[in-house]
């Protein structure tokens, strides 16, 4: 049985009507690109998030960039986030002309440690982005408390943790802004690129309108720099059939992570640590171990194919070198990055496939003792 860490084809296969008919629609409408749909998908977006507002975007990369831009960070701010992330929520950072500051994690859940957040800030930081990784929301109070006793804006970046909770509050509805990304594995994703920022304030959210659109409020003239950042009307009409399963999706994932929970609980694999505080969406299935590398030799020979997220924290690259970072600046994010791995996680995974994996772990563990 061959395994892979994701893929879309069975669930595909099981919707194919249904977005072939989006695709069609929106074909034959003769608009593609600031349409229904996509207005459509914006107005369900935030009523999920009971936000305000929602702005479509082109990638969840570009939502970041955006968002920071209608904050009016840039050159000579700093933004504090975490080194174990996407690449693309530093780059952004960067993509403004602000510095990014990294804090160390918390080594259970691998989400910043937000009893180190204090210490990081200077007179330069203007913001806290909070990365939601592995479908699970990081512990939002102290962010919030801190930002408010230090006057900061909190950007949420909820690009892996779509329907999750903390507190019973949506990811992405607490900041000033959240971004999202709907990249084709996320666990609301789309069949191609897309992203969205989500806010409460009218400003913002009339700014952002702007520059996703050359700074342009009506057709052909700008009153301010911006960019071209739309999502188009068929991925609004992909993601429409998919947003009312969002749900369901967090429910199997969860459903998926209490099976693995259970079968590898005999195992010395380090398992994922859910908060009390929230409701983790399981968009990845985070184990570690020290013999981490040979487990993925092993399970290669399985044709079971799993990821690692990330293998390099971000201050180690050669692309970031240029912020001063040396090892041993954020001893557990770079531990962890050498012992995690992520097993196959997907709502379409059977228990059948799941049990697979568990027992081929099982018999790689026996091995390596
Ligand atoms: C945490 C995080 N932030 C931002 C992004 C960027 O999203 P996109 O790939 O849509 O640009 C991703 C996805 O890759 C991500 O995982």
């Amino acid at each position: 049985m061959k395994i892979t860490v994701w893929s879309y084809l069975k669930e595909y296969a099981e919707t194919k009507d249904e977005i072939k008919n989006a695709i069609n629609e929106v074909l034959e409408s003769g608009i593609l690109l600031r349409g229904p749909k996509v207005k459509q998908f914006e107005t369900e977006y935030s009523e999920y998030h009971k936000v305000n507002h929602a702005v479509s975007c082109d990638n969840g990369t570009n939502a970041i960039v955006l968002a920071l831009h209608a904050l009016g960070i840039g050159a000579g701010d700093e933004v504090i986030t975490v080194s174990n992330t996407a690449i693309p929520t530093v780059s952004a950072i960067v993509t403004v002309g602000a510095t990014p500051v990294f804090v160390d994690i918390n080594p259970r859940t691998y989400l910043m440690d937000t009893t180190k957040l204090e210490a990081a800030i200077t007179e330069k930081t203007k913001c806290i982005l909070p990365v939601h990784l592995y479908g699970q929301c990081v512990d939002m109070d102290p962010v919030l408390e801190i930002a408010k006793k230090h006057n900061l804006y909190v950007l949420e970046d909820v690009a892996q943790a779509q329907g999750s909770e903390y507190h019973g509050k949506k990811a992405g509805s607490m900041g000033i802004v959240s971004t999202t990304s709907f990249y084709p594995t996320k666990i609301l994703g789309g069949y191609g690129d897309g992203g969205m920022i989500l806010t409460n304030d009218n400003q913002i959210d009339a700014k952002l309108r702007r520059i996703c659109f050359y700074g342009a409020e009506k057709t052909y003239y700008a009153i301010e720099h911006g960019y071209n950042s739309r999502m188009d009307e068929i991925h609004a009409s992909i993601l429409l059939t998919k947003l009312p399963k969002l749900d369901l999706y967090v429910d199997r994932r969860r459903e998926i992570a209490a099976l693995y929970n259970e079968l590898l609980a005999d195992t010395d694999l380090i398992l994922p640590a859910e908060a009390d505080y929230g409701k983790h969406a399981y968009y990845l299935y985070v184990v570690r171990h020290p013999k981490r590398d040979q487990i993925l030799e092993k399970l290669h020979d399985h044709d079971i194919w799993v990821n690692i997220s990330y293998p390099w924290p971000i201050h180690t690259m050669t692309g970031y070198q240029y912020l001063g970072y040396k090892l041993g600046d954020l001893p557990e994010t770079e531990s962890a990055a050498k012992e995690i791995f992520s097993l196959p996680m997907y709502p379409s995974l059977t228990n059948e496939e799941v049990k697979y994996v568990s027992d081929a772990l099982h018999q790689i563990l026996a091995e390596l003792k």
